[in-house]
């Protein structure tokens, strides 16, 4: 270690020189693949700029190259909360489907032409990075965050820092050419490059562990290390795609971006295009899943995305994804294997699920050892014997799956026919079948299985997201019957929490904290989480609106339940079913005297526009069709394809056709779009 002198001009010049050239070798290696030096040059610079540190702490900078890894390490991750949220994509698995999408964004983006930016999709986990101004002008990076559920994720910063193609400062002048404020985020994929992962791997099985399922798991796993020099070793990598400004900004669109965020320093996937239609897009799929073995990181499809900023903002989005932007999801990837024996789960609800328990084998990045049967028809429609040799699919989903049993020449068949349990594999109870249902079900409402289930669903991220109540916990908890029923959590104590295997005060203390938050979910994720069928995410949040509170739920007739959009009769019986059951009325007012929040904020539906039907016709000067029909409807009003005596209004644009003789002819208004947009936003008269 140099000894400590008061730091002279030279010095301060020289750290400033080390770091600049430090960090253009960064990029020049770690982002653009293009070393203009060797490992041990770099080293040099490296160590020389690591002793003037030493010897004058005082001009260490939070950016320094040497500073990557913080060395502290962290306690937890703090929570929070995303700018604006991390939205998910919508997915495609066909051309059709594509074509569908893309035809659907061209209706919505009205008489603009519109031109598509075509990516990959980078299997990894995506993450906020937040740049905030320097005194000199500049961005530093501040915060990484995961994208969570998507509007709340953790603080990585320490973790992000490591990666070597994530930039730690960008120069004044960077911002200045690019007309940049040097407040910014930017977003995009953490992957693990495949290298990495089997590096990772061998490492875990020279230390007896069970090797990473795959690249993504391994990258998650990583990110949320608490340990940064961990993190550090296990080369993650960065590629950007987003950039949030506050504002206006001028890139116009997706490809502009891309080439300023490269130009900013960033890793930025070079296999993207510009394409203006589904035959091109198809083109790029086809390569892209062509060089897919030859690249050195997991892809699982491409993502297409409308250029325009303009129309992007047009299109919008629902409330999961954006409405410009899809994933074309790769079609399965197979591999073959033998089943060496079927297993029963039993789920939340009581289905039994028979899962082929396989010998390992490595689809499409992952070892699969694992995969579903569906139920006992499929079984049989298989003719699965204990020992077969059979073909699984990893699809879009997660989850594998056996499609095919061999049966040729080099495959031998297996002999022990598979027998469907008749009790229960959790707790010995007559399971049964009813009557045309393909499922066997355990119907012993105290069956541990189901519990543990309900509770793990329960507890499960996107729902009351209460971390740390993992499978071990939940099973204890089940077994020793501390937990009863998930209104049971809230009354869970730390001395019956430390009573559990290898749980310490803090760890009882961190559960308890996360159960007691969790109060505060809301209704939407309390109506998720009580499990009633048919209701997911989105049917949630739009019955926890229109609501308000579980009392209305719970009152609500089925009309009025199906007036909620995207609920129909199959939807307004589950939730109608859940509701006449005496238990459930119980498990709510358990959750109730626990302090769970079970209200949401009611969605102001303006009703002004009730009563009145719209026919719109021809091409208006600034609406959309689709738009003006959502924007009739958001007031409450309807609309008509055809004209008869029952419409109110017909909303004429230029070349308005028949439908503004048949208004004529049956006298009903005809109006045009400054019209109807002063009617749309006029006070409502009630409300
Ligand atoms: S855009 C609002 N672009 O895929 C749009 N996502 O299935 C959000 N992903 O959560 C993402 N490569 O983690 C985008 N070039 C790319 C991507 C990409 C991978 C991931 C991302 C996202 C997930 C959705």
């Amino acid at each position: 270690m140099g000894e400590r002198t008061t730091p002279d001009s030279s010095a301060t010049q020289r750290a400033d020189e080390l770091r600049a050239e430090l960090r253009r070798h960064e990029h020049l290696y770690y982002v653009l693949d293009a070393p203009e030096i060797s490992d041990a040059a770099y080293d040099a610079l490296m160590n020389e700029l690591k002793r003037i540190e030493a010897a004058h702490p005082e001009l260490v900078t939070p950016d320094s190259p040497t500073q990557r890894v913080g060395g502290k390490p962290a306690e937890g991750f703090r929570k929070v909360a995303h700018s604006r949220p991390m939205l998910s994509l919508d997915n495609a698995y066909s051309a059709e489907e594509l074509a569908a999408w893309e035809a659907h964004c061209r209706e919505l983006a009205g008489p603009l032409p519109v031109e598509y930016v075509t990516e990959l999709k980078m299997d990894g986990l995506s993450v906020a990075l937040r740049y905030e101004a320097t005194e000199a002008g500049g961005a530093r990076f501040t915060t990484g965050i995961t994208r969570g559920d998507g509007q709340t994720g953790e603080d990585v910063t320490t973790n992000i820092r490591t990666i070597r193609s994530v930039p730690l400062t960008i120069p004044a002048e960077k911002l200045r050419e690019l007309h940049l404020p040097p407040a910014f985020e930017v977003r995009g994929e953490a992957v693990m490059p495949e290298a990495a992962f089997l590096r990772l791997n061998e490492e875990r099985e020279q230390q007896g562990l069970a090797p990473a399922v795959n690249p993504r798991n391994a990258a998650a796993g990583t990110l949320r290390t608490l340990e940064p020099s961990i993190v550090a070793n296990r080369r993650l990598d960065f590629y950007a795609y987003f950039l949030l400004v506050e504002g206006d900004y001028w890139p116009q669109g997706q490809r502009a971006t891309l080439d300023a965020l490269a130009a900013l320093g960033f890793r930025v996937n070079s296999q993207r295009k510009l394409v203006a239609s589904v035959e091109e897009m198809t083109c790029f799929i086809d390569a892209a899943e062509a060089s897919r073995a030859t690249l050195p990181y997991e892809i699982d499809g491409v993502v297409l995305k409308v250029d325009s900023h303009t129309t992007q903002q047009r299109l919008g989005s629902t409330g999961r994804a954006p409405r410009w932007a899809i994933a074309y999801k790769f079609t399965a990837r197979s591999g073959i294997t033998q089943l060496n024996a079927i297993t029963v789960q039993v789920g939340r609800t009581g289905k039994l699920t028979p899962v082929a328990e396989l010998t390992p084998v490595f689809i499409g990045g992952t070892t699969v050892s694992r995969a579903t049967l569906h139920n006992a028809d499929f079984i049989e429609r298989l003719g699965l014997k204990l020992g077969d040799w059979v073909r699984v699919e990893r699809g879009g989903d997660v989850i594998p799956k056996v499609v095919e049993v061999l049966e040729d020449a080099e495959h031998r068949r297996g002999e022990a026919a598979f027998v469907f349990p008749s009790v229960c594999p959790e707790c010995q109870s007559a399971v049964v079948r009813a009557e045309g249902e393909v499922d066997f079900r355990c119907v012993n409402a105290d069956c541990p299985a189901k519990l543990r289930e309900t509770l793990l669903h329960f507890a499960s991220r996107g729902v009351m997201n209460i971390e740390g109540l993992g499978e071990a916990v939940v099973q204890q908890l089940a077994d020793r019957g501390l937990v009863r029923s998930v209104a049971g959590l809230y009354t869970l104590t730390e001395e019956q929490l430390t009573s559990l295997d290898r749980f310490a005060e803090k760890s009882a203390r961190a559960l308890l904290t996360e159960i007691k938050n969790s109060k505060r979910a809301g209704l939407a994720r309390v109506l998720m989480g009580l499990g009633i069928r048919f209701v997911g995410e989105r049917t949630a949040e739009l019955l926890a609106e229109e609501f308000g509170s579980i009392e209305a739920l719970e009152a609500a007739t089925a009309e009025e339940l199906e007036r909620v959009e995207e609920v129909g009769p199959r939807i307004s019986q589950a939730i109608l079913e859940f509701f006449a059951q005496p238990a459930n009325l119980a498990l709510i007012q358990s959750l109730k005297d626990a302090g769970v929040n079970m209200t949401a904020e009611k969605k102001q539906r303006s009703a002004h526009l009730a009563g009145l039907t719209f026919v719109l016709t021809g091409t208006l000067p600034t609406l959309t069709r689709e738009e003006a029909k959502t924007r009739i409807e958001a007031a409450g009003g309807k609309t008509a394809a055809a004209v008869s005596k029952k419409t109110s209004y017909v909303v004429a644009g230029e070349e308005a056709g028949s439908k503004l003789d048949k208004a004529r002819e049956l006298k009903v208004p005809v109006v045009d779009e400054a019209w109807l947009l002063a009617l749309l936003t006029a006070k409502p008269a009630t409300q």
